[in-house]
């Protein structure tokens, strides 16, 4: 009775591309509380942007864990159970039997392999780059997707690999799976499917993994690869039990185990999802033809298309065909598709203004040049491609590198700054064109979240470049989509409806939330719409377009 007295809470633990962030949320979605740790290394050389497995990952969600876990009243809180959202395509190999990692995480926006995929996409025919496209979904071979990972590290990290015996097989996996087999008593080796549909080697219409696929790579070479001594998570849906808590073997620190099992200790973890279908989920965009935009490291649109995979013959290789989510323990418990636009760069693209070239101070000398913009009080020519990891949709150029049209002898720093962040806000509005095309409806409010919505000036900027006059862009006022998505994921996991002590079912989630969110004090302006007489998309789209051919 003391424990159902409780208030529940849910955990997420979100591993991005950036930092580690833990949330706890309630009922109404308020976050309770949450902490956040940015790694330390990445993208030291060009093309390269890894992490290490357990420095990185492991021990930051452990630390988070500990801080967010700290001070707060267990006579007045219980943990009910935890959700994972993460960053997607990132790949790793370890030892089955140890857990200890073969290679570095080779990150999503790592472009190491493009030489590699260069080579393999040459000796490929229009049809055979059709087959891929149709099975996956994925519109063509490259850098992005884990396959191309895998064929990397079996050509470096892993071709001295010698199994010490029969047993030692090599794990890979995508992040998800790598963290539900260190944070579960079970080691669950598993990958929940808006993560696998990801690799380049699951097929969309039988939701399997494809041996056809695997020959597609040419993965079945490496030596101890056709010998089966390499596999390949189990793929589960986004909702389900996966295995309770733990803490990995290799953290030894009893005082940090004792105050975060205290809270975790047989604890579900039953949510799972890439934290771009996190996000979807975040922002309640059950339905289709349903579009939310996250300004992350990276910056990705999903427009939900329902639970018939959206005939991807009918269109050209612009967008991406993926998997939402799959709920199998509410409604028809059907798997959900959705179409994505991936942008390489967001928040990305701020740090490298602000670290890297120094073309601003901070993010309120960001603000102010982009509010003088909006304001009209200067005008910008100049077309800056921000490709900075090379150019995602609608174009898919692995190749392509930033470049900057226009410069004269008027030019100021300002307007080098202006240019970069339009480039942004230009690829977000091809992308809704070419989105358009699977959509009926006209007016539609577009829900945005991640660091640069918090950017009014921003959010101007990007509405007044809308491919659409009656598109308008709604911030959401729960900034942490992609956590809280994954918390209800695993909120749903549960059966039996009287199980679950969140929300019983999507209605009841969604009056909860938008009770809480008429409800919060203080309100800012979160509705940001195209001024008609400020419609300016296609004559920009013309000069970006000839920037992009050049
Ligand atoms: O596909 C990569 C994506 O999942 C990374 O997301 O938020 O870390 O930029 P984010």
């Amino acid at each position: 009775k003391t424990v159902i007295n409780k208030e529940p809470l849910v955990l997420s633990i979100d591993v991005g591309t950036t930092s580690i962030r833990t949330m706890l949320f309630e009922k109404s979605s308020h976050v309770f509380k949450k902490t956040q740790i940015n790694y330390k290394s990445n993208n030291k050389k060009e093309g390269i942007s890894e992490l290490c497995a357990i420095s990185d990952i492991n021990n930051n969600i452990v630390y988070c864990l500990n801080d967010l876990l700290a001070n707060i009243d267990q006579t007045k809180y219980r943990i009910v159970s935890i959700g994972i959202a993460n960053m997607r395509e990132s790949l790793l190999a370890w030892s089955a039997s140890t857990l200890n990692p073969i290679s570095k995480f080779i990150l999503w926006n790592d472009t190491r392999n493009k030489h590699l995929i260069d080579c393999l996409k040459s000796k490929m025919s229009v049809e055979d780059l059709e087959y891929f496209r149709k099975k996956t979904g994925l519109n063509n071979l490259s850098t992005y997707f884990s396959a191309g990972k895998l064929k990397w590290l079996l050509e470096n990290d892993l071709k001295y690999f010698v199994p010490q015996s029969s047993e030692d097989v090599v794990h890979v996996g995508t992040v998800d799976s790598w963290i539900l087999s260190n944070f579960t008593k079970e080691k669950a080796f598993k990958s929940d499917i808006s993560n696998a549909c990801r690799t380049g080697l699951f097929n969309l219409e039988t939701l399997k993994n494809d041996p056809s696929l695997f020959k597609f790579w040419d993965l079945k070479s490496a030596d101890f690869c056709s010998k089966g001594m390499m596999r390949f998570p189990e793929i589960v849906s986004s909702s389900e039990f996966y295995g309770s808590f733990s803490l990995p073997d290799h953290f030894k620190n009893d005082k940090i185990k004792e105050n975060i099992m205290k809270w975790l200790d047989n604890v579900p973890i039953q949510g799972c999802l890439g934290d771009q279908s996190a996000s979807l989920v975040g922002h309640l965009k059950f339905d289709e033809a349903e579009i939310k935009v996250t300004y992350g490291t990276g910056c990705f649109l999903l427009l939900n298309t329902g639970p018939k995979r959206p005939a991807i013959e009918n269109y050209d290789n612009k967008l991406l065909t993926t998997i939402g989510y799959c709920f199998p323990n509410l409604g028809d418990g059907k798997v959900v598709y959705a179409i994505e636009g991936t942008i390489g760069q967001a928040g990305f693209l701020v740090n490298w203004l602000l670290k890297n070239i120094n073309l601003v101070r901070d993010i309120d000398h960001l603000t102010e040049i982009l509010k003088a913009y909006n304001n009209k009080q200067s005008s910008n020519d100049i077309v800056f491609v921000p490709a900075l990891t090379g150019l995602y949709a609608p174009y898919w150029d692995d190749n392509c590198r930033g470049a900057i049209f226009g410069i004269d002898s008027n030019t100021e720093q300002k307007d080098l700054v202006i240019g970069c962040i339009k480039g942004l806000a230009l690829q977000v509005g091809i992308i809704l064109k070419e989105m358009k095309k699977y959509i009926k409806t006209g007016k539609m409010e577009i829900s945005v979240d991640g660091g640069l919505s918090l950017n009014n000036e921003f959010l101007a900027l990007q509405a007044s470049l809308l491919s659409e006059k009656d598109y308008s862009l709604n911030r959401n006022s729960n900034h942490e989509a992609t956590s809280f998505g994954c918390a209800v994921a695993s909120a749903f996991a549960y059966q039996n409806p009287e199980n679950r002590v969140m929300w019983n079912d999507i209605d009841e989630l969604k009056l909860e939330v938008s009770s809480y969110q008429k409800n919060l004090k203080g309100k800012r302006k979160n509705l940001f719409s195209c001024n008609p007489n400020d419609y300016f998309l296609n004559a920009e789209y013309k000069k970006w377009q000839a920037a992009v051919r050049r």
